[in-house]
């Protein structure tokens, strides 16, 4: 499937945006969002399914807001992304953290609801000391692993997250002893779009269920990519769901259990929604054999993605009067930092990889499409002591909502000290 059509303004609603807003400003197209909510509320399911959306793709409460309108749960990183979710207003029974670094609050968020995925022998330790007797989640490893590179995959001996799947005597060990139920089993193992993958995955996902007698319900993760690009491939949810709805189907006949199954896509639900309105602030070149650069208002302050992983976003010039002539640009962002470029070669941070866009000059919009996940929540914000940038929501037909006011000079100088004082 190719990539999904993304929203882009034209020049007077660019302008429009400008003007009330400054660029770079994150739009989020509410429309597409919400058919991407629908896309996953259909994964298809034999005993009930619970979609939590990932909120480290882009946490804005605004946005949090809306998805839990439509009828989503919630797969937090952290304890700050708990206590986010919490001020959002979001019941704690509908939120589940997976988390790298167990926070020291947990007993306290176990108390209103909140699930906790253990992600380590020992957070599954310090859970049953702290809350004997509680109910709780495991997140294994299973030995494979499926993303674009490295950086994104998440699973197999190159990953830290979760516990490995060969130490499941010692987490039964471990609740045993501290009295805990395990009621889900929770893998994710990386942004792939391959079906026999996913297939593999919840088969061995359910063979670990297996041998955990008490478990309910299987998680299996986020990591349903989704084509920015024409280029990639995106997900389709009903193509993977299908034999994965079998195979929960086999296990109920085999075992006597029915599991409900939940995922928790990020990039699924906005990846495609996002977009980057930035402006060209200038236009230079390196010479006969060198190459031409766009430099924008924006950059590593909004979207690391490319410097990080060489991913690649749509580009789109938006002028009053569409240039007739194309070149060839390298578009950089506006950081003292070779790394901050927007187009580089696929899958590699390190090459340029020139991109055919309309001639360009000073001035010009340029639309960054696919910045809805990953972006705004995970750039190197205030780099070069450049602001949060403002966000934007469209719901749709021109009409915006401010959800998010771009950073001031005293709330980046707020918690800092001086000699002064
Ligand atoms: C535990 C967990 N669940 C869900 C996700 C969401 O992944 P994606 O945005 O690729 O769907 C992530 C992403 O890192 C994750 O770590």
């Amino acid at each position: 499937m190719s990539a999904i059509a993304q929203w882009i303004p034209d020049f007077e609603t660019a302008s429009g945006l400008a003007r009330e807003h400054g660029t770079p400003v994150f739009v989020y197209d509410g429309p597409t969002l919400k058919a991407q909510a629908e896309k996953a509320l259909a994964f298809p399911n034999a005993y009930g399914l619970t979609v939590r959306y990932a909120m480290k793709a882009a946490p804005n409460r605004y946005l949090l807001e809306q998805v839990h309108r439509w009828g989503l749960h919630f797969d937090a990183s952290s304890g700050w992304e708990i206590d986010r979710l919490l001020a959002a207003g979001i019941e704690g029974k509908k939120i589940s953290l997976s988390s790298q670094e167990l926070p020291l609050q947990f007993a306290h968020w176990l108390e209103q609801g909140v699930t906790v995925n253990a992600c380590s022998l020992d957070q599954l330790e310090r859970i049953g000391q702290a809350a004997p007797g509680s109910e709780i989640g495991v997140r294994i490893n299973p030995g494979l692993g499926s993303g674009g590179t490295n950086r994104t995959n998440v699973g197999g001996i190159g990953s830290s997250f979760g516990i490995w799947h060969e130490y499941i005597p010692q987490i039964l060990e471990i609740a045993k002893r501290h009295k805990l139920t395990i009621f889900r089993i929770h893998t994710h193992i990386g942004s792939g779009s391959d079906p026999a993958v996913w297939q593999r995955v919840a088969r061995m996902s359910l063979e670990t269920v297996a041998r955990f007698p008490d478990v309910r319900v299987l998680n299996l993760g986020g990591g349903y990519k989704v084509a920015r690009i024409p280029a990639e491939k995106s997900t389709d949810l009903q193509e993977i769901g299908a034999p994965v709805k079998s195979l929960f189907e086999d296990f109920a006949k085999q075992h006597g259990r029915e599991l409900k199954l939940e995922i928790e896509p990020g990039t699924f639900l906005v990846a495609n929604a996002g977009s980057l309105l930035s402006r060209i602030q200038d236009v230079v070149d390196t010479g006969a054999e060198g190459y031409r650069f766009i430099k924008l208002d924006s950059g590593m302050t909004e979207i690391l993605r490319p410097s990080l992983y060489g991913a690649q976003h749509p580009l789109h010039i938006i002028q009053e009067k569409p240039a007739a002539a194309e070149q060839d640009y390298i578009v950089v962002g506006h950081c003292c930092e070779s790394g901050d470029i927007l187009t580089p070669a696929p899958g590699d941070p390190e090459a340029l990889q020139p991109r055919r866009l309309p001639e360009s000059a000073i001035g010009d919009f340029c639309w960054i499409g696919g910045a809805g996940a990953y972006c705004s929540s995970m750039a190197s914000g205030n780099y070069n002591s450049f602001p949060l940038v403002a966000e934007v929501w469209h719901e749709g037909e021109g009409e915006f909502r401010l959800i998010r006011r771009r950073q001031t000079l005293e709330q980046i100088l707020q918690n800092e000290a001086s000699l002064e004082a």
